[in-house]
């Protein structure tokens, strides 16, 4: 216990020198600010998403800020097959190339995403008609690319989103085209190409019971076929007002009784009405606008606020927790400004997900995680 305290004492500390170092000026949101990547280092790496601007460190604030609180960066999209590989014979790795030196510079490690995904694909491939030239693009396309990175990415998202709801397999390009074995394959290819990175399954709503269990049978065939699968990533869409904390733990003690590490990978918690009744992070599925849809255009009522602050703290204690099994909790985005869910499933939207506000200022939530790390009652169970 002393020395935990100790070490809470000595995380602390350390990212303010880590500050200092970087460069932080006093008003700069780093500034006096705890750090997620120092709180939780010996727990798990904490990630962000980033988009180009970002990579490109366009913006002084998001520069600023990025390093001091984020140890694991995954790319939002310039990693998607539609951005790294347009037309056949053509690959476009220099974005990739850039964010995996802006990582080696920040002492981060990349989380590469995607290889295999029905979304986001090149124009090219889906006007393809026969089997036999999705083949040839399925192959190409990890030799290629997983090879490219290949120790230079911490990890692959080999295969995203592969289940429907119910369990059963997405019918999706690939297993209309390959087959069912198209995910054994998919990861028997990454793990020749790219032998010095992890390999991940990655989806959403693999917490919930029955979709849970067509992931744990997918693992278990890539494992029967003596293939190497490192980890799978939940990917944590969820609403503030409803995370079924009861299903992320079960998740977490069945996937990793597989001999896998559990990642949660792209975590926001949206506090806008959503469309529809599922939960579905289906990047494909859009509604129309309306004003009821959007009814925090100008700020979060407290109400709200301290939903989306109760949530972020019952989950970073059940991370905690269970963090000999976790080994990332990576959010999507940086900011509630660029966030995917002010603009899905609805565009135009004004949601509230992340950590940091849209001027980069750490959130009422922010602290809500930290104190799970520093406070007595986060300690508990730690
Ligand atoms: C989203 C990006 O955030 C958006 O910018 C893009 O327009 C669509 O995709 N599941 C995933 C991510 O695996 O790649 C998706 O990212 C969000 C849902």
């Amino acid at each position: 216990m002393l020395n935990k305290n100790f070490y809470s004492l000595f995380a602390g500390t350390l990212g303010l020198l880590l500050s200092a170092c970087t460069g932080a000026q006093q008003n700069s949101p780093g500034a006096g600010t705890p750090s997620l990547r120092e709180t939780f280092r010996n727990d798990f790496l904490i990630g962000t998403a980033l988009n180009v601007p970002q990579i490109e460190e366009r913006d002084p604030k998001a520069a600023a800020l990025i390093p001091l609180q984020f140890n694991a960066v995954t790319p939002e999209n310039i990693m998607k097959a539609e951005v790294i590989h347009p037309q056949w014979d053509k690959y476009n790795f220099e974005m990739g190339d850039k964010l995996v030196a802006y990582a080696q510079k920040n002492n981060m490690k990349v989380n590469a995403h995607t290889l295999i995904w029905h979304s986001q694909l090149p124009a090219f491939v889906r006007n393809i008609k026969d089997a036999d030239s999705i083949k040839q693009f399925f192959t190409n396309h990890i030799n290629t690319v997983a090879a490219h990175y290949d120790g230079k990415v911490f990890s692959w998202d080999v295969v995203n989103e592969a289940l429907e709801e119910d369990g059963s397999l997405r019918k999706s390009i690939f297993l209309q085209k390959l087959g069912e074995d198209y995910i054994v394959e998919a990861f028997r290819l990454a793990q020749k190409a790219s032998p010095h990175s992890e390999l991940y399954y990655n989806d959403y709503n693999i917490e919930q019971p029955r979709k849970r269990a067509g992931a744990i049978a997918l693992i278990k065939k890539i494992q029967a076929a003596g293939v190497r699968i490192d980890g799978v990533g939940i990917q944590g869409h969820w609403r503030a007002y409803n995370i079924s904390l009861k299903d992320i733990e079960e998740s977490i003690r069945e996937f990793s009784a597989l001999g896998i590490k559990v990642m949660f990978t792209e975590l926001d918690l949206g506090v806008l009405p959503n469309p529809w009744d599922s939960d579905a992070a289906d990047v494909n599925k859009k509604a129309e606008y309306n004003a009821k849809m959007n009814p925090y255009p100008t700020g979060l009522p407290d109400s709200i606020q301290s939903k989306l602050n109760k949530g972020y703290k019952d989950l970073f204690t059940l991370f905690l927790k269970y963090k000999g099994k976790i080994g990332r909790v990576t959010f999507w985005g940086v900011n509630d400004g660029q966030s995917w869910l002010n603009n899905w499933p609805i565009q135009g939207r004004t949601n509230y997900p992340l950590l940091f506000d849209r001027e980069f200022k750490p959130k009422q939530a922010f602290y809500s995680v930290i104190e799970t790390k520093t406070t007595k009652a986060g300690k508990k169970d730690n």
